[in-house]
Order: structure tokens, then sequence, then C-alpha cells
């Protein structure tokens, strides 16, 4: 029996987050180039969406490029930004063909127009998909998602949109650059390191975490089934007692599920 079948077709999250890791380890242990580990790390999204699609989850959000990956060597953010055009062309037909809708957030403005305009394009030719959303976190980090909420709030506030009092949990996530995504109920991480590196900080605040040591362009469908198998088999409390939950108490959480209609 594989992962798949075990699964609990009644428990299957609504959104998972990946941190796609390893690319370049990948290569490096084959004698390649690193943007040949991005490359194979584009077959590994394809399976990723398929398999998230194939079971129901509705939401799949990868980071793709982080703010602080602008630091690495110029080719190799190079080579990162075409790959990103060409996949969007090669990708068409296959994300058509599964009823995927492309999504992106993150600070798009820093993007090469090349880039920038078939990511916009790719996002406007899919809207109409209702299968599953893949969204794209791009020159995106929690910190600098915080930072231009906080900075828009204080705008909104200044120019009287908005008092102080009302700023509740509802209203701030209205001004996160995932906005209205839910919040993800799982977050995996592959290639073995076990840290955040300025992901999702406010969204993942009841997430499970999962870790592999699965380089990204080895990382299956298999992989993933077997990531939310796990996740089955935890029992997340948001604070209460397990005997509360075996009672049936629901948690206070504020936990952010609800999704405002496209
Ligand atoms: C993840 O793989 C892809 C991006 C960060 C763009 P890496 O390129 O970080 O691969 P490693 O961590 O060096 O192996
Ligand atoms: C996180 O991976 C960013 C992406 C997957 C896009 P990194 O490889 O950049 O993270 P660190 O540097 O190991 O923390
Ligand atoms: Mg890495």
């Amino acid at each position: 029996m594989t992962a798949k079948d075990s699964l609990d077709p009644r428990r299957i999250p609504r959104h998972i987050a990946i941190i796609m890791d390893g690319n370049g380890r990948w290569a490096r242990q084959r004698g390649l180039k690193r943007h040949m580990g991005h490359r194979k790390g584009v077959d590994a999204v394809r399976r990723a969406v398929e398999a998230c699609a194939e079971i129901g989850v509705e939401y799949l959000t990868v980071f793709a490029f982080s703010t602080e990956n602008w630091q690495r060597p110029a080719s190799e953010v190079n080579a990162l930004m075409d790959l990103m055009v060409r996949t969007l062309n090669s990708e068409m037909d296959s994300l058509q063909r599964n009823g995927v809708r492309l999504s992106a957030f993150g600070d798009l403005d820093s993007l090469p127009s090349r880039t920038r305009t078939r990511l916009f394009q790719a996002i406007e030719d899919t809207r109409h998909n209702t299968r599953i959303t893949l969204s794209l976190a791009l020159s995106y980090s929690a910190r600098w998602e915080i930072l231009q909420a906080v900075q828009k709030l204080a705008a909104d506030v200044e120019g009287g949109r908005l008092h102080p009092k009302d700023i509740t949990h509802t209203v701030f996530r209205q001004y996160l650059a995932t906005y209205p995504l839910p919040d993800p109920e799982l977050l995996i991480r592959t290639s073995g390191e076990q840290r955040i590196s300025n992901f999702l900080l406010w969204q993942i605040a009841y997430t499970e975490l999962y870790f592999t040591p699965v380089l990204w362009p080895d990382f299956t469908k298999e992989h993933l089934f077997e990531a939310v198998a796990e996740f089955q088999r935890r029992q997340r409390r948001f604070g209460l007692t397990d005997e509360q939950l075996r009672q049936g108490v629901s948690p206070a959480i504020t936990v952010d599920t609800a999704i405002k209609s496209p």
C-alpha cells in the first residue's frame, strides 16, 4: 500500500506550503552546475502540484526565490529569472490541463521586467482555473511582508481610514502579501535543513512542520503523500488538552481559514 492509499480523505490539508531546498547540492553531487539543479527542480514542482491536486489540496504555495537570494552570484540569479520565463512558457499547457490557477506574492516589482511580464501573463491566462491554486513566493521574505504591512497600516491610520483600535487579526491579515490565502496547515522543507529562512512567519503560527532530507529535485509524489500521512498522524491541539479535544471542545484560534472569493 502506498502512502496515498492510506490517506484519510476527510483530513487532507487545504493548504500546503513548501520550502523547496537542495537544488544546488543535488547538482553538486552529480558534478553539475547549480542551475542544473534548479532546472531539475521544475519537474519536482510539477509533481508536487499534480500530487496535491490528486488528493484535493486546494492551495499549494512554494518558496521559489527569497529576498535574501538576491545576494547570490548574478549568474545564478539571472539563470533563475530566465528559468522562470522558460518554465512559464513550457508549463502553460500542463497548468491549463490540470486546472491550476497561478498566483504570486512578494516584492514582484523587483523582478526583471521579462520575468514579471511573463508571470503576470500566466496569472491572467490561468485565472479561470479552479482545481488548485499554485502560489509562487517570489522575492519574498516574511520580514519584508510584515514591514510593508505595517507601513500600509500606518499610512491608513494617518490618512484617517483606519482607527488603531480596529486593527484586529482579521484586518491585519488583509495587509499581508498572502491575502486572501488561508494559513497553511502543513509546511514541508526539503534538503534536511530545519529552519524557516524568513518564510511565512505570521501564517505558520499553528502550522505543522515537516522536514525531510530529500533534496528538492528528488522529491516525488510519494514523498508528498508521505508528508500528508505524517500530518494526519499528528494531533493538532491549538493549546487545548488531548482530553478536551476528545470531548469535542473547539479551540478558539486565530488561524486564517476564511477565503475572500476571487
Ligand atoms: C533551493 O535550492 C532553490 C532556491 C533557493 C532558489 P538551493 O539553491 O538553495 O540549493 P542548496 O541549498 O544550495 O543545495
Ligand atoms: C530558502 O532556501 C529560500 C527558497 C527555497 C527559495 P535558502 O537555500 O535560500 O535558505 P538558507 O539560506 O539555507 O536558509
Ligand atoms: Mg538552499
